[in-house]
């Protein structure tokens, strides 16, 4: 396989490049910020702020960092800040079946119209774009581990829980008709499980909520019987995974799934974060349908990724173990006044 690096023009590097992160306060974003200030990019960041929050970047180099506080479905902020940049890391979204089961106007259409507009932009300004997209986009297949091959099952469209999957699924036919039809420059990345430090447990993930549940001293609540199976990535891994991609030229209209492949069932999860937090909390399951307030909701068994493809294209391999992962989220919330 051909490998061809993507390099930034010796007058920018001069100039340093320029990273615009939409999203760029939420946890994936902010984790990705840091890690770009790292390398010596100029970063902007826009978002909103709906589930973002300024405290996630506050610790950085405000130097080399803009905040840009509006919205991805406005077409002249975007067209001018993706004007002004190198690379878009396009995450802005509303995350997770929680919020589209919540509130499934606003979210459904953010998912779509905001990743519209930022593709339109780039391809005006042929701007290398990487578009998050989602584990979910798998529905409820049974094949696993998910290739970035497979076919996507989702459920009816009655049940609103299919509503982010197909909003992201939307989201990559778009970025594929846009690479194919006006050369647009951009890659799809599949984000499995992603967890870490700044992640909340707000909108049901778990790992933070499990976490804080036990360090509160409440049970953790495990969804259905917690034999459904999935796998964790560290944010770190994931962001590195995402930054190589961005460099090769190669990897231009195509999907990667980027996660870890290490599976563990929910409940093991949950005894995994008793033992680790020393909580003597109780586990309890909550049926699916009081848990989602939803009638017939329906879980993943298992979800595992299958990193071939991003092995071979980028010798991708997940440092961070589970174990390591739920040490690092302990760390984090006991670092936080609230439970120190
Ligand atoms: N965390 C995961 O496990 C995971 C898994 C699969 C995919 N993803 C994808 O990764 C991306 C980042 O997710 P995250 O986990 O960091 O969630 P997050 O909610 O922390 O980040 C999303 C950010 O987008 C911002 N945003 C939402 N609507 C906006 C709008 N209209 N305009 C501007 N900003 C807006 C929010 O304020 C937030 O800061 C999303 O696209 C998500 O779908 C995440």
């Amino acid at each position: 396989m051909a490998v061809r690096t993507i390099e930034v023009p010796a007058s920018r590097k001069q100039a340093t490049a320029r990273a615009l992160i939409t999203g760029g306060a939420g946890f994936i974003g902010s984790h990705l910020a840091e890690h770009l200030l790292d390398e010596g990019y100029d970063v902007c960041v826009l978002d909103d702020l709906s589930t973002g929050s300024m405290s996630n970047l506050e610790h950085l180099d405000a130097q080399d960092l803009t905040m840009i506080n509006g919205d991805v479905a406005d077409r002249s902020l975007v067209s001018d800040l993706v004007r002004q940049c190198d690379v878009v890391f396009h995450l802005a979204a509303s995350v997770g079946v929680r919020r589209i089961v919540d509130n499934p106007i606003e979210s459904i259409s953010v998912n779509i119209t905001g990743t519209e507009v930022v593709l339109d932009a780039a391809a005006r300004f042929r701007r290398r774009v990487i578009i998050a997209s989602t584990s979910e986009v798998y529905g409820k297949s049974t094949k696993v581990p998910f290739n970035e091959d497979d076919d996507l099952v989702l459920g009816p469209t009655k049940n609103i829980r299919w509503g982010y999957a197909a909003s992201k699924a939307i989201d990559e036919y778009l970025t594929i008709s846009y690479v194919r039809d006006r050369g647009l420059p951009a890659t799809i990345v599949r984000f499995f499980n992603t967890v870490g430090p700044r992640q909340t447990g707000r909108y049901g993930m778990v790992i933070p909520t499990f976490v804080r549940q036990a360090l509160q001293g409440e049970p953790l609540t495990v969804h259905g019987d917690g034999t459904q199976q999935r796998a964790f990535a560290h944010v770190a891994d994931v962001i590195n995974g995402v930054h190589q991609l961005t460099a090769r030229e190669d990897t231009i209209g195509e999907v990667f799934n980027v996660g870890n492949d290490s599976e563990i069932s929910i409940l093991e999860l949950a005894e995994m974060i008793r033992t680790r937090t020393g909580s003597d909390s109780d586990i309890v399951k909550i049926p699916y349908d009081e848990a989602w307030t939803i009638q017939g909701f329906e879980d993943i068994k298992r979800r595992v990724p299958d990193l071939g493809k991003i092995r071979r294209w980028i010798g991708y391999e997940p440092a961070w173990s589970t174990e390591a992962i739920v040490d690092d989220v302990i760390a984090h919330f006991r670092a936080q006044p609230d439970f120190s």
